[in-house]
């Protein structure tokens, strides 16, 4: 059985003040029967970790250098993300993807540091707009698998989130199907290269405009896990109704 995952992304969102919101959190789910995960900014993470410390709530990164250490003014390794606290690390999600041109290769970089010092990764994809409406929208998601997953994952290091570029920050959500066909084309692209038992227990997330609104029917498709969300995972109270919805799958 693959355990539940609700991760929120706090992106370029957040200083100390917000910190509040993780205490309340940690009030409201010591111990949550699903795994909870929060990246929020880097300058936050070990305040965040403190924030969230005695509860078994887990926070990451949103990105990591693929070297070790060395002359890369601004970025951080993942060695680095493990020393303030984090366990796992988002990676090459859509933003970055379009506003630092990263490419998949870039991201197996990534992964493959991240998953030598021991981090969980969290690996993104999704399709443009366009890209669906000219029906690529398959092509497009086997290609950013292909490329992005290092050859060292299993299904600890692993989880693949699935996230149309066109539902993020929209309101806008795929179809229940449309989630379904994707995750269904991930989970089969898993097994047939990792063998069934790791490609059966990587966790596939959807994200793209969750709330607590919509997330229990998301929750119900097949081969989704749990979600990546955004902007709903800013507020705690947000993000407890989708805790709780994946909670009662
Ligand atoms: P959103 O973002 O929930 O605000 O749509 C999701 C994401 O980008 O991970």
């Amino acid at each position: 059985m693959r355990r539940k995952l609700a991760a929120g992304n706090w992106k370029m969102n957040g200083t100390a003040t917000a910190l509040a919101e993780l205490e309340t959190l940690a009030r409201a789910f010591p111990s949550p029967s699903v795994d909870v995960l929060i990246c929020p900014p880097a300058t936050l993470l070990h305040r965040a970790a403190k924030a969230l410390g005695g509860t078994d709530i887990a926070v990451g990164g949103q990105d990591c250098h693929a070297a070790t250490s060395g002359a890369h003014t601004g970025d951080i390794s993942a060695d680095m993300l493990a020393d303030a606290g984090a366990t796992s690390v988002i990676l090459g999600h859509s933003e970055r993807r379009e506003d630092y041109g990263e490419q998949n290769d870039d991201i197996r970089a990534k992964a493959r540091a991240a998953m030598d010092v021991g981090l969980k990764t969290v690996i993104c994809v999704g399709e443009s707009l366009e890209q669906r409406d000219a029906a690529n929208t398959l092509d497009i998601i086997g290609g950013q698998l292909s490329g992005s997953i290092p050859d060292q994952s299993t299904g600890e290091n692993l989880v693949v989130a699935y996230e149309p570029i066109w539902a993020i920050g929209t309101g806008k959500v795929p179809t229940l199907n449309e989630i379904g066909e994707v995750h269904d084309f991930i989970r089969a692209r898993l097994e047939r290269r990792f063998g069934e038992g790791v490609g059966r227990s990587v966790r596939l997330l959807y994200g793209g405009s969750v709330k607590p609104t919509n997330a229990s029917d998301i929750f119900a498709v097949s081969n989704v896990d749990g979600a990546l969300v955004g902007g709903a995972s800013l507020k705690a109270l947000d993000f407890s109704g989708i805790i709780d919805a994946l909670s009662k799958v």
